[in-house]
């Protein structure tokens, strides 16, 4: 009998790699996180063609603030294109924008042109396409704790503290990827 393929519903992709890429081939660092979003939308559109629920992609931690101002600079405009260029490309492929982290503290243009994105996918039911922007697990642990201190009188639950997390309106992470790609296209 065919062994039936398992498709995951969630699948966390941590964006890691990018500047040994473009290194390796003589390139600077931001010509890797360009060819990164590259991937990733590869990533999305064969997610699509397999149904699957949600992908969260780590694409900026808390930690990278550390980089050169040029780096992440550079990172902040790549996304902002990016973000530009495949707005229709989600609405056409019904897929629903959402991000977690702090985006407060990005640059104003790139605030705008997330929120944007996110209001115009907000009633879209296919793929949920989750990005961390300035987001560190600590922070997230941190935010939640500080809701609950503020809403609850008492002890609280496992249901109550899921409840103030980012991922509580997705489904359990099936699997997280976190490889360097060594050969990509
Ligand atoms: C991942 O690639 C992208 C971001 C963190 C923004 P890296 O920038 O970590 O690439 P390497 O690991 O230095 O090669
Ligand atoms: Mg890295």
């Amino acid at each position: 009998m065919k062994k039936q393929l398992t498709i995951p519903k969630h699948i966390g992709i941590i964006l890691d790699g990018n500047g040994r890429w473009a290194k390796k081939r003589k390139k600077e660092r931001l010509f890797g996180h360009k060819m990164g979003v590259v991937a990733v939308k590869k990533t999305i559109k064969r997610a699509v063609e397999l149904n699957i629920k949600a992908i969260s992609v780590y694409a900026f931690s808390t930690e990278n603030w550390k980089r050169s101002c040029e780096e992440v600079e550079g990172i902040f405009k790549i996304l902002e294109s990016s973000l530009i260029e495949f707005t229709s490309d989600l609405k056409e492929n019904n897929i629903k924008f959402i991000t977690m982290g702090d985006i407060s503290k990005l640059p104003k243009n790139l605030q705008e042109k997330i929120e944007k994105v996110i209001e115009e996918t907000r009633n879209c039911t296919g793929l949920i396409f989750n990005v961390a922007l300035n987001y560190g697990g600590q922070d997230e642990i941190l935010m939640a704790v500080n809701r609950c201190i503020e809403k609850y009188d008492k002890k609280i639950s496992k249901e109550e503290f899921e409840k103030e997390l980012y991922t509580k309106s997705l489904p359990p992470l099936d699997i997280i990827i976190n490889k360097w790609r060594k050969k990509a296209f």
